[in-house]
């Protein structure tokens, strides 16, 4: 019986994979034109990319606006200023995960400035600079929840139909 359902799945597959190759083509390519923007790869994303900017208004004002590459999932914020707060310097950048390990806030000796470091993750995320260390943090909201969630709704539909095809065995 086992055998049975496995082999009645395999014709239906068959059958789909079919389907989909007469569409194919029938599908005139020459209009199907790309989107404005099209994004290179899945998942891509894109970070506000300046290095060594006077403050954070100059380095978003020029910063770059580019796709990520596919081994960065991170933007990174390097922040410099002064003890009264003045921005000394402005780095922003894509960034992997290990870039990352050292957010938070410290004395940057060589410099005598404060310097504080924060990595989100999120298109163009990197937005503001980080002061302090409640905002000099590794802020993780989205893609990975996002991904694990959609990953379990592509499943549904297979799910669904192999029900099906069981229950009408
Ligand atoms: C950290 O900086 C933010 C933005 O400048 C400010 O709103 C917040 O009150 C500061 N938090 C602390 C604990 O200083």
């Amino acid at each position: 019986m086992q055998i049975l359902n496995f082999l009645v799945l395999c014709v239906f597959h068959f059958f789909i994979t079919l389907k989909h190759r007469t569409f194919a083509k029938n599908v005139n390519f020459n209009n199907v034109r790309p989107p404005a923007d099209p994004t290179p790869f899945p998942n891509s994303f894109k970070c506000f990319t300046c290095e060594k900017s006077s403050d954070n208004y100059n380095c978003n004002r020029w910063a770059e606006d580019k796709w990520c590459p596919p081994n960065t999932h991170y933007c990174k914020t390097v922040h410099h200023f002064t003890t009264h707060g003045k921005s000394k310097s402005v780095t922003k950048k894509c960034a992997t995960r290990v870039e990352c390990h050292n957010v938070g806030c410290r004395h940057h000796r060589d410099s005598g400035h404060m310097e504080c470091i924060s990595c989100c993750d999120g298109m163009i995320c990197n937005v503001d600079v980080p002061t302090n260390h409640t905002n000099a943090i590794f802020n993780v909201q989205r893609s990975h929840r996002k991904s694990d969630a959609h990953r379990v709704t592509a499943l549904i539909p297979t799910m669904l139909l192999t029900t099906w095809i069981l229950f009408i065995l």
